[in-house]
C-alpha cells in the first residue's frame, strides 16, 4: 500500500474536533498505510491518526508515519528491553505501559493493524475504564480496539494464519479463506467480527499470489471498521 498523492481531503468544520484514532504496529505498516492514506477523506472523515505505536524500533510503519503530511506522532516500546530495565517488572507491566501511552493520547479508538502481541486482561481493563492507572485520570469512556487478522472467524487464530490457512486449503482441509476485522477480547482472535470477508484462492497457486489479493482486501476492510467504530463512539458532528 502506497501513500495516495490524489486522496481528496475533508477538512473538518472548526467547530467539529476531529476524531482520534491510535494504531497499534509491529511491521511493515501497509495496513497502517491504507488508514493513513483514508484519514480525513470520505472513506475516514473527520479522523486523524494522533499516535502510532510500535513494539519494534524499527518498524516501517514507523517511518510511514513519521513522513506523512503532516507527520503523525509515533512512539516504540519494545518488551524485551523493556523488562530488561525493570528486572522487577513481568509482561503484564509492559501491557499496562503500553496501556498507558495509549490513554495519554486520548483516542477515541485504537486499531491492532499488525500488533504481534496478545494482549492482557489489565491492558484491557485499562481501556475499557474499569481500571485506573496510578496517576492517570479515569477515562472519560471506554475506548473500543479492534484487530485485523488474516483469517475467517475461528477458522486460524494466532500466529502465521496466512501460511496455515493456505495449506490447509491446498491439502483440501477447508473449502474457504478470508480475513476480519474483530473487536479485541481477552481470547485470541476471538472477538465479535466487524467485518468478515472471503478471499478467492485457488488450488496449486503459489501463497504469494493469495496473500497479493489478501493484504488488497486487509487495506479495504480495516478503514471500513474503523470507520463502523469511530461512528458508534464519536458519530461524525459529535
Ligand atoms: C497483516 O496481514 C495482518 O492481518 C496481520 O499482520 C499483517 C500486518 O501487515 N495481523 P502490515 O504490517 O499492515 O503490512
Amino acid at each position: 500500500m502506497e501513500e495516495d498523492p490524489s486522496a481528496v481531503s475533508v477538512s473538518a468544520s472548526a467547530s467539529v474536533s476531529p476524531r482520534r484514532l491510535a494504531v497499534l504496529i509491529s511491521g511493515e505498516g501497509t495496513n497502517l498505510q491504507a488508514l493513513i492514506n483514508a484519514q480525513n477523506t470520505p472513506s475516514l472523515p473527520y479522523t486523524h491518526i494522533i499516535l502510532v505505536l510500535s513494539n519494534r524500533k524499527h518498524a516501517r510503519g514507523l517511518t510511514r508515519a513519521s513522513t506523512a503530511n503532516p507527520p503523525i506522532p509515533t512512539a516504540h516500546l519494545a518488551l524485551q528491553p523493556f523488562l530488561k530495565s525493570h528486572p522487577t517488572k513481568t509482561r503484564e507491566d509492559y501491557d499496562e505501559e503500553v496501556a498507558r501511552l495509549l490513554v495519554r493520547a486520548k483516542p477515541d479508538a485504537v486499531v491492532c493493524a499488525g500488533w504481534m502481541h496478545i494482549v492482557s486482561s489489565r491492558f484491557l481493563d485499562v481501556l475499557k475504564g474499569v481500571r485506573v492507572l496510578e496517576g492517570e485520570e479515569p477515562l472519560g469512556r471506554e475506548i473500543p480496539i479492534i484487530n485485523i487478522h488474516p483469517a475467517l472467524f475461528g477458522q486460524f487464530d494466532g500466529a502465521h494464519a496466512i501460511e496455515r490457512g493456505f495449506e490447509a486449503f491446498q491439502r483440501g482441509e477447508v473449502e474457504e479463506l478470508g480475513v476480519m476485522v474483530h473487536r479485541v477480547v481477552r481470547e485470541v482472535d476471538r472477538g465479535e467480527p466487524l467485518i468478515e470477508r472471503r478471499v478467492e484462492v485457488r488450488k496449486g497457486e503459489e501463497m504469494g499470489e493469495y496473500e497479493e489479493r489478501l493484504h488488497k482486501v486487509e487495506w479495504e476492510i480495516i478503514v471500513e471498521a474503523t470507520r463502523m467504530v469511530l461512528d458508534e463512539v464519536r458519530p461524525v458532528g459529535s
